[in-house]
């Protein structure tokens, strides 16, 4: 596998739900949050609900189970008392094409 992995063009991100994305370790989430390119898990740290049609508002991402919010850019859950943070990383950016490093991968597929 090769680091960093390459994930999709810049401009199939979007600002209000994320993209999901294959990735040789498993599925994640793309979007972007601010304008930066990030990616987080595909399921929520509450129940493990796909975050497929997770609501992205400008400074946090909503899951559409139970409505939990995770503020961006830290991934605190601000209903932590039943939940853990959900990972966001921050992808790097070459000729318009997204791409995140293996170690940033692995956190974000393990969701941890
Ligand atoms: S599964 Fe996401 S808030 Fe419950």
């Amino acid at each position: 596998m090769p680091d960093p992995v390459a994930l999709v063009p810049l401009d199939r991100l979007g600002t209000m739900l994320p993209t999901g994305v294959m990735t040789p370790l498993g599925e994640i989430m793309v979007a972007l949050m601010k304008g930066s390119p990030v990616a987080f898990p595909a399921r929520c740290p509450h129940k493990e609900e796909s975050l497929r049609h997770a609501v992205l508002m400008e400074d946090r991402i909503i899951c559409p189970h139970h409505h939990y919010e995770f503020l961006f850019p830290d991934g605190t859950c601000r209903n932590a008392r039943r939940c853990g943070n959900l990972v966001i990383e921050t992808l790097e950016v070459r000729d318009g094409h997204c791409y995140i490093r293996v170690d940033a991968l692995n956190r974000v597929v393990r969701g941890h």
